[in-house]
Formats: C-alpha cells, sequence, structure tokens
C-alpha cells in the first residue's frame, strides 16, 4: 500500500517535497462515494445478500480511516436511497439494523479518530430504533473537529430539491423575499447540504455508471470516478488511486 506518498512523510529531497506539498494542495476537501456492489459481492461468493452489505458496513470503517488520514474535511457515503424502499422487506429490515450495529461497534473508534456523524436525507422516517441511534451519535460527535462523516440514508436527490422549492416558496409567501431575489444560492441554502461544500470528487462502486439521485445538484462540478470494484472490495489503494486521478484532472468549470 503506497499510503504514506502523501502529505505525511517523506521529505527526503527537495524534489519530492516540492511534490508532496503540490499533493497536499490538490486533496480534494469533500469526497462522496455511492457504495453499490453488496449484494453482487455476496452473490459471486454463494452467499446471501446480506453478508455483502454486512462486509460493505465494516468497509466503512476502512476508509473512513483513510479518509482521515488524507484530511479530507467531508466524506459523504450514499447508504440508503429513497428508491431503496422498493427491495424486499426482509432487506430493508437487514439494512435498518445496519447503522445501529456500526454504531454499537464503531462508536468508540469512531471518537477515537475525532470523526463528527452527520446526515442528510429523511432521517424522521426511519424506524424508530434507527434513528435514534443515529441521533445519539450525532450529539456524542458534535463537538469533534476531523473528519465530518455525513451519511446520506433515506437519501433522495430530487426529493431533496421539491422541499427545497416548497421552503423557498413558503418564504415567498411570508413576505421573506420576492421571487426575483431567488437565485442558485436560495436553492442550494434550502437543500439537506446548506452548511457543506459542494464534492469535489464523486466515487461510484460497482461498474454501474450512473447517480442513482444522489447528490445532483451538488455534483455539477464534481469530478467523477467510476471502478469496477464492488464496494465491499474498495480499499485504502484505491481510494488513493482516486485522489491521484483528481489530483491530475484539470477543473475548468465552463472557463478555459
Ligand atoms: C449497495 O449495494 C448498498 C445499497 C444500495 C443499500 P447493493 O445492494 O445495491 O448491491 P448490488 O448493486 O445489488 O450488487
Ligand atoms: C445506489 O445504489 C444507492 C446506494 C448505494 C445506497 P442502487 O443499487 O440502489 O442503484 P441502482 O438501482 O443500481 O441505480
Ligand atoms: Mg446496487
Amino acid at each position: 500500500m503506497a499510503l504514506f506518498k502523501l502529505p505525511f512523510t517523506n521529505k527526503s529531497t527537495n524534489k519530492d517535497s516540492k511534490e508532496i506539498h503540490n499533493s497536499f494542495e490538490k486533496i480534494p476537501e469533500h469526497i462522496a462515494i455511492i457504495m453499490d456492489g453488496n449484494g453482487r459481492w455476496a452473490q459471486k461468493k454463494g452467499l446471501p445478500r446480506i453478508a455483502g452489505h454486512r462486509e460493505g458496513m465494516d468497509n466503512i470503517k476502512r476508509i473512513v480511516k483513510i479518509a482521515n488520514h488524507f484530511r479530507i474535511k467531508i466524506l459523504t457515503l450514499y447508504a440508503f436511497s429513497t428508491e431503496n424502499w422498493k427491495r424486499p422487506t426482509s432487506e430493508i429490515d437487514f439494512l435498518m439494523k445496519l447503522p445501529i450495529d456500526f454504531l454499537q461497534h464503531y462508536l468508540p473508534e469512531l471518537m477515537e479518530e475525532n470523526v463528527k456523524i452527520q446526515t442528510i436525507g429523511e432521517v424522521d422516517d426511519l424506524p424508530g430504533n434507527t434513528k435514534s441511534a443515529i441521533m445519539r451519535a450525532i450529539e456524542q460527535t458534535e463537538s469533534n473537529t476531523g473528519l465530518i462523516l455525513n451519511i446520506a440514508i433515506n437519501y433522495g436527490s430530487k426529493f431533496e430539491i421539491v422541499q427545497s422549492v416548497k421552503s423557498i416558496y413558503k418564504e415567498v409567501i411570508h413576505g421573506n423575499y420576492s421571487i426575483d431575489e431567488i437565485t442558485e444560492d436560495t436553492i442550494a441554502e434550502h437543500l439537506y447540504t446548506s452548511h457543506l461544500t459542494d464534492p469535489d470528487l464523486l466515487i461510484r462502486t460497482s461498474g454501474e455508471l450512473r447517480l442513482s439521485n444522489f447528490l445532483l445538484w451538488q455534483s455539477a462540478y464534481s469530478e467523477l470516478w467510476f471502478t469496477d470494484t464492488l464496494w465491499p472490495d474498495f480499499n485504502e489503494d484505491e481510494f488513493e488511486q482516486a485522489i491521484n486521478d483528481y489530483q491530475k484532472r484539470k477543473r475548468r468549470y465552463g472557463g478555459i
């Protein structure tokens, strides 16, 4: 694993130091990941789909650790979409228990790593025990100052935009501002992500080349990075590869 290539060690020569410095400057501030392929991972091993979800959950810890190591500020993980309710009840039930398990097992470690847990999505509509485990973790990690681990759960980008439009409409009705005052910033300020920067790098595992209703507004100028690797197998090396590739991209935002 070439993990220590980036900012933290190995300042042996001037040339190296310069490269390291450049790398450090181009570390993405916000990485968003569509963690896809748990079911296929299990299927390939002749296991039930839920075995893939469990393995996928364990992988989150590994990726949080490396993201923290690279001083990524925000890691947004797509854990459950508004469309995932279409799945069989037994699979949904299992998926709803995973956050409880995850936090039970890993919260002490996340505290040690100074990770701050947040969510985007309709957490209020989750089963009560799932919601309360998440709320407890948010509260407990509230004053941590390291990586923001932002879990997208019961998240759908189109729903989020509809909600934004509705609350802006209400504010217009109440005379808080006029229609002409509505700008792109107004929409953004009414999304779940109002307090976050947009993702610089958006990763999807499992070979699917689509966004599946994830951060449609926020990823307007994100760099996209796809891999065939199934989420439970996505490791530190590939994470680093994605960052290295990102560092070589030229972000133009429509300019030249
Ligand atoms: C991603 O893995 C996890 C969730 C969507 C909850 P999948 O369950 O979608 O795995 P595949 O795509 O069927 O392999
Ligand atoms: C996207 O994966 C949602 C999550 C990873 C949570 P899906 O497996 O639900 O996406 P589609 O159905 O293949 O587009
Ligand atoms: Mg999938």
